[in-house]
């Protein structure tokens, strides 16, 4: 075991390959953040208590388990929380039908109960067995012991990461800390994100911008989808200038509207796009959608950067969505490359496959980066050490109890997830979806199927005849509070997002990560922890009522009526549709802020602070510009908000940065009625 930061250390068996998700790791270990972190002196798991050896299929390592320890983790899982006692391949997947492992960004990274992690730096197929089976007695009352068994197919070789705890939150952070930290966005990712109608024209478009602005409805993000390209399957990255004739124009209107406009695209570049031939020898031996797959471990990364620089980002574009970058096994017709690609480099297509995501996303924030801009991007696919990557994975393909298990699922491999909402069964199905986007990582409208915005008429076909609810003003005044109360979240959201970038901390978080030592949270997949003080737990269509359990040794109030309650117990509550249960932790104080309809450069948030319980821990706002990466220049503030029983409220700005983007304009006790 050779220690490779403070908690950290490798173990290399046999001989691995050439390219693994560590050894494309761009962004430097976090060493001083980690050595703020616990001490851990040894490794969690003795060299000598591991097996190995390289097998006709690829190698296999056993790794002791606890009768007791559980399991959680290996990316962006949808049908189980719990890991223990299951089999999981984790393979890249668009449309995972089964508990398998599949998924759009599968990681080949865990954590136990027993408070560490496994990270095993492969970009293959990886198997977990998490305990599911045992060897063959040498001996009739021999006992065996549980083991974790991994296989890793066509490999003579691997190297394990192990990340020390003491507490699985801990060993969360160090895993993200040694990726590099977890991502900034600017303040407007945090605002409400609208992607409009895929057959939209300059004229549908700027219609439902102004839409937005007339209706007062807040919206940070106007996304276009596939038919702004002049070929959209594969992509040829130029505008449709019939139906868009003066582009550069429509980004400067939409400018003047105060959106921030983010593009849809994928990475098969079509015969028409203007860099296909410079970039065809830099690409795979099969096609997609008649497209070109490029290497971007190869110059292809440039040339594909460099035109996005010219023709997007200097023309005003300040994101993409990068679609179809995941992999298709189940459908009639599977739409991806297969795994017996050879691309020039000499990865493969499974390698490729598991790297496409990350390697995409890298080559699209190089751009940003290079100018200076923060980002805030989409991605369909992503895999290990991506924390530091801006972009929030999506899917419009899943129900609602199962996009909550993989937000609840992402925080143990440091990825963010959306709860995107395409369109819904009912008017009650849509608020509910809503008010998941509302307190997740992305607050998404994805209506690329819809004329109009679901909440004028949530059924496609009636959208798109034009045919609007009779009660849509009702609706659509639901869908405004709710959007109103993610931009009154924007400062706290902002300084969760602090703390995932210094600290390691995902800014959701499910509830064992948190409470370790209360066995009942290795149960709860449909609740989470979003920030430092809030625990929010989703309501789904047709319920009508809920129960929501409270950690142990812990005290909540409700963050609608104030109302206390002890925790270590579950509790029952009623189904209201205006309001989804939300609690609030004992002893934070929690800043909201006057809800705006968008941020721009200037924006200055006007704060209510609420405190909750008698002597609350203070609470640190990050304030920045929102908008480059000077803060890591050093140019920011701490904004610490502290509260005294006898004085009342303080606020004490340490550093440099020379604006304000936070004023405090009341302290709100609060009192349990
Ligand atoms: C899907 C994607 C959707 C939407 C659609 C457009 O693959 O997941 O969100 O963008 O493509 O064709």
């Amino acid at each position: 075991m050779e220690p490779v930061a403070s908690g950290i250390w490798k173990l290399r068996l046999g001989t691995p390959e050439r390219v693994t998700p560590v050894s494309l790791k761009e962004k430097e270990i976090l060493n001083d953040r980690l050595e703020k972190l616990p001490p851990a002196h040894s490794p969690p798991i003795c060299e000598g208590e591991i097996q190995f050896k390289v097998t006709r299929r690829g190698c296999v390592i056993e790794l002791p388990l606890d009768e007791e320890e559980q399991i959680f983790g290996f990316g962006l899982q949808f049908y189980s929380f719990n890991q223990r006692g299951l089999k999981k391949q984790i393979r890249v997947n668009s449309d995972p039908v089964a508990d398998t492992g599949d998924t759009h960004a599968p990681v080949p990274f865990y954590i136990s109960t027993r408070g560490y992690g496994v990270l095993v730096d492969t970009a293959r197929y990886v198997t977990f067995y998490c305990g599911s089976h045992t060897r063959s007695r040498l001996k009739p009352d021999a006992i065996e012991r549980p083991t974790m068994i991994i296989e890793v197919p066509h490999v003579q070789g691997v190297d394990l990461y192990f990340f020390s705890g003491p507490t699985m939150l801990n060993a969360v952070q160090r895993y993200v800390l040694f990726s590099g930290g977890g991502c900034m966005p600017p303040f407007w990712g945090l605002g409400v994100w609208y992607r409009t109608y895929a057959l939209a024209d300059y004229n549908v478009a700027y219609k439902h911008a102004s839409y937005f602005r007339s209706a007062h409805i807040p919206c940070d993000v106007f996304g276009f989808e596939p038919g702004w390209h002049s070929h959209c399957y594969s992509c040829s990255y130029q505008w449709d200038l019939k139906k868009f004739p003066n582009p550069d124009q429509m980004i400067r209107d939409l400018n003047k509207l105060s959106y921030k406009v983010n593009l849809w695209e994928h990475v098969f570049v079509h015969p028409t796009a203007p860099f296909w031939q410079e970039i065809r020898i830099f690409s795979g031996n099969y096609e997609v959608w008649g497209g070109l797959v490029p290497d971007f471990t190869t110059e292809a990364q440039k040339i594909f950067a460099d035109y996005h620089e010219k023709n997007f980002l200097l023309k005003g574009v300040l994101g993409f969505k990068l679609d179809e970058c995941d992999n298709s096994d189940y459908r009639p017709q599977p739409w991806s490359f297969p795994e017996v690609t050879e691309f020039p480099s000499g990865i493969d297509g499974e390698q490729m496959h598991s790297l496409l995501g990350i390697l995409y996303q890298r080559t699209i924030w190089s751009i940003f980066l290079k100018h200076n801009k923060r980002t805030f991007c989409q991605a369909r696919s992503s895999h290990a050490i991506a924390a530091p990557l801006p972009f929030v994975l999506y899917s419009d393909l899943y129900n609602h109890r199962d996009y909550i298990r993989a937000l609840v699922n992402s925080g143990f491999s440091g990825l963010l997830w959306s709860p995107e909402v395409r369109h819904a069964d009912s008017a009650e199905d849509l608020v509910r979806r809503i008010q998941t986007a509302v307190f997740s990582p992305l607050t998404l409208i994805n209506a690329f199927q819809m004329k109009n915005p679901p909440w004028l008429q949530y059924d496609i076909e009636k959208n798109n005849e034009d045919i609007l609810l009779e009660n849509y003003k009702e609706l659509e005044h639901t869908v405004r509070r709710l959007f109103e109360l993610r931009m009154s979240l924007i400062p706290y959201l902002y300084s969760a997002f602090a703390r995932y970038y210094f600290e390691g901390i995902p800014p959701v978080r499910a509830l064992p990560l948190e409470y370790s030592d209360d066995s009942e949270t290795y149960r709860i997949d449909d609740e989470y922890l979003l920030g430092d003080s809030l625990l929010i737990a989703p309501l789904f269509a047709g319920q009508q009522s809920r129960k929501v359990y409270l950690p142990k040794n812990t005290t909540w109030y409700c963050f609608w009526t104030y109302r206390r309650y002890e925790g270590g117990r579950t509790y029952e509550f009623k189904a209201d549709l205006e309001r989804i249960p939300i609690f609030v932790l004992e002893g934070s104080l929690l800043p909201l802020a006057k809800p705006l309809e968008f941020i721009e450069r200037n924006t200055c948030f006007e704060i209510n602070a609420y405190v909750f319980g008698e002597k609350p821990t203070k609470f640190i706002l990050f304030e920045d510009d929102g908008e480059t990466y000077n803060f890591e220049k050093g140019l920011y503030n701490l904004v610490k908000l502290i509260w005294d029983p006898e004085k009342g409220g303080e606020v004490i700005r340490e550093g440099s940065y020379p604006e304000t983007k936070y004023k405090i304009i009341e302290w709100k006790q609060v009192k349990s009625p």
